[in-house]
């Protein structure tokens, strides 16, 4: 038999027991998936519109771990509508305090050989489980829950072999920044990393799940670990060995890139602003001063980390003049620091507790002061990201955060002398009384919708000749955070897309929405990999909102293109660069016969600029189901004609 890479194995299980190739469509089995109240409230409508009875995955989840923040009724508004949601079709609700979703997952039901589909980009963090993870917008969510199949575009694998192991003070982070340093933020388009390697053994699930976490920062679909001896101790100490299976690629097995890293040449390294790409080694940036330090998200917030942290704190003060938050990843890591010390400790070196959620990560809360230096453990430090542009995040591991904590001053945790070792423990504390299971039947059960939560804009099918004005040109890398702001006083508007809408494009023009609304909607233009960050499906009805029917970019990150096709706005690519510099905001664009183009198959158009009556060349890169997604007026049309 063919070796087979990890990813193929679990294919092979999930109904593609064929030979793929990258690109690819095929439908796979979905055995698991999460939403959250980030993104979960559209998922309930979109569940409410499908007619559905009950959720078809074995294992569904709803957590409760963004808006904990709550500055209005909207956000409690939200919750009180996903618990009725959870209960109506049949998913498990993880209440507001219980963790951040992905931390709770790789804890108490993660699964070696699974297919999860959740409603978040940092899905992937499954992986770190031997778990196929991999994160889409919430429509495509919904469809996962109510069909219990997904469509994969298969990707191709780069083999991420780590070799060696860890130098003390430097940990996972520190091996998914150099990933970063060496693929970039556009590296893993259309792939998935499959970690392997006799150093992979010398890391812990939780270490693996921080690794795997970051894939979407480079615009890769997932990443994945294999499942050995260090799996089923933390799967024992979870009290769920059951669930243990060994998984690993066949020797021989092909990937498409194959990348080495001793671990053991790694440092401690830090990505500066503005993007998570942009790593150094945390010794060049030495003795800036910073103003705050956060520790958690979904990155870095596990009992591993946390207790490292607490153990350097032990009988330390943090500097007075910085601020020092702490957000748990889960209850389970908030109990047994409380039980074990670990918490005195910390409160002891003068840390402030948060609640266990997202905190600070999303914008909610904790906005340092203008022009100050935030340190953060987190995943993005994407201008805006903490809830203000005058802020620079640098990004880093929970070691270098703290002994930066203990000076005021990004440090290099090196000298801080003997490192602590924290391993996983024998036995976690296990209280799932926070995760409240559905009824058996949940048909009777009545949906709680406040009257913040608005109906979803109503999509159309593309138009047969397309025109429209540039309604704003954009550069390379625009993140989801920069078409659809988040932060405490935005996020709750979610689930009002007219009103949301208003803050399209912020950052860069106040007047955009009122400019696209004047104008009847139109077409925007982008650089490389627009749309990455966030899966927030607000992005996609935002835009859809304000009547933009195109948007033409050299390229696009893989969950914000999806979602665009899936309420049939048109994702197109510049067929060279020429393209991009020839088109400038105001001009009147037109492609002739669009809609026939997609029927037919075609893989270029010609784009006419009335304005400056010059044309170009742009590409429909779509597979035939996309095409038709868009023909029919978006997924739930192309879905409700195919049935
Ligand atoms: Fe939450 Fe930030 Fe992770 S918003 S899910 S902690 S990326």
């Amino acid at each position: 038999m063919t070796p087979r890479t990890l990813v193929q194995k679990i294919l092979a299980t999930h109904g593609a027991d064929r030979p793929l190739e990258p690109g690819d469509e095929v439908t796979i089995s979905v055995d698991q998936s999460l939403i959250h109240d980030g993104t979960g409230v559209t998922v309930g409508l979109h569940l409410e519109s499908m007619n559905v009875d009950r959720v078809r995955p074995r294992v569904a989840v709803c957590y409760v771990d963004h808006q904990l923040v709550q500055i209005g009724t909207e956000s409690n508004n939200d919750h009180r509508y996903l618990e009725s949601v959870s209960a109506r079709f049949g998913l498990r609700y993880s209440r507001a305090g219980n963790g951040i979703c992905h931390q709770v997952h790789l804890e108490r039901f993660a699964v070696p050989g699974d297919v999860l589909v959740g409603g978040d980009s940092h899905t992937p963090m499954g992986g770190g489980m031997g778990m196929l993870s991999i994160g889409v917008g919430s429509l495509d969510t919904a469809v996962a829950l109510a069909t219990g199949r997904y469509v994969l575009s298969v990707p191709r694998t780069i083999r991420i072999t780590l070799e060696g192991r860890l130098a003390p003070w430097v940990s996972a982070k520190d091996v998914v920044l150099e990933v970063l340093r060496r693929l970039t933020v556009k590296g893993g388009v259309g792939a998935i990393l499959e970690y392997g390697g006799p150093g992979v053994a010398t890391l812990s699930v939780p270490e693996r799940g921080t690794i795997a976490n970051m894939a979407v920062e480079f615009g890769a679909t997932t990443a994945i670990f294999p499942s050995d001896e260090r799996t089923r101790e933390f799967l024992a100490a979870q009290g769920r060995a059951a669930d243990y299976r060994p998984l690993e690629a066949d020797p021989g097995a092909r990937y498409d890139q194959e990348i080495v890293i001793d671990l053991g040449s790694l440092v401690p390294l830090v990505a500066k602003p503005p993007s998570p790409d942009a790593v150094v080694p945390v010794s060049e940036v030495e003795g800036t001063p910073i103003q705050q330090v956060a520790i958690g998200s979904c990155t870095n917030s596990s009992y591993r980390d946390l207790m490292t942290v607490a153990s350097v704190l032990k009988g330390r003060r943090i500097a007075p003049s910085i601020d020092v938050v702490v957000a748990p990843g889960s209850r389970q890591v908030l109990q047994m620091l409380a039980r074990n010390g670990g918490l005195a400790d910390l409160l002891d070196a003068g840390v402030r507790l948060l609640e266990s959620g997202c905190g600070p990560c999303p914008g909610m809360g904790q906005v340092p002061a203008s022009g100050s230096v935030s340190l953060r453990t987190f995943n993005r430090n994407f201008a805006g990201r903490c809830g203000s542009h005058e802020v620079s995040v640098y990004l880093a591991s929970p070691e270098t955060a703290v002994a930066s904590a203990l000076e005021g001053v990004i440090r290099d945790p090196r000298r801080l002398g003997e490192a602590p070792r924290i391993s996983v423990p024998q036995a976690f504390f296990v209280d799932d009384s926070h995760i409240t299971p559905p009824p058996a039947d949940g048909r009777g059960v009545p949906l709680v919708r406040g009257d913040s939560i608005k109906p979803l804009p109503v999509t159309r099918p593309v138009a047969e000749t397309l025109t429209g004005e540039v309604l704003i040109k954009l550069p390379d890398n625009i993140n989801t955070d920069d078409i659809s702001p988040s932060g405490a006083r935005l996020m709750p508007l979610r689930s009002n897309i007219p009103a949301l809408s208003e803050y399209t494009f912020r950052a860069f023009d106040p007047t955009f929405a009122a400019r696209a609304k004047a104008a009847g909607g139109g077409i925007v233009v982008a650089g490389a990999n627009y749309g990455q960050g966030s899966s927030r499906e607000s992005a996609a009805l935002q835009t859809l909102h304000l009547g933009i029917r195109a948007v033409i970019a050299k390229g696009f990150a893989r969950i914000h293109r999806t979602n665009l096709i899936n309420f049939a706005v048109a994702p197109l690519v510049f067929a060279d660069e020429a393209g991009y510099e020839a088109v400038a905001q105001g001009d009147r664009l037109r492609i002739d016969g669009f809609a026939d183009a997609l029927r037919e198959g075609r893989e270029t158009v010609v784009v006419t600029n009335e304005t400056r009556g010059t044309t170009f060349p742009v590409r429909l890169a779509f597979t035939p189901r996309e095409r038709a997604v868009l023909v029919a007026g978006g997924l739930r049309a192309h879905l409700a004609s195919a049935a």
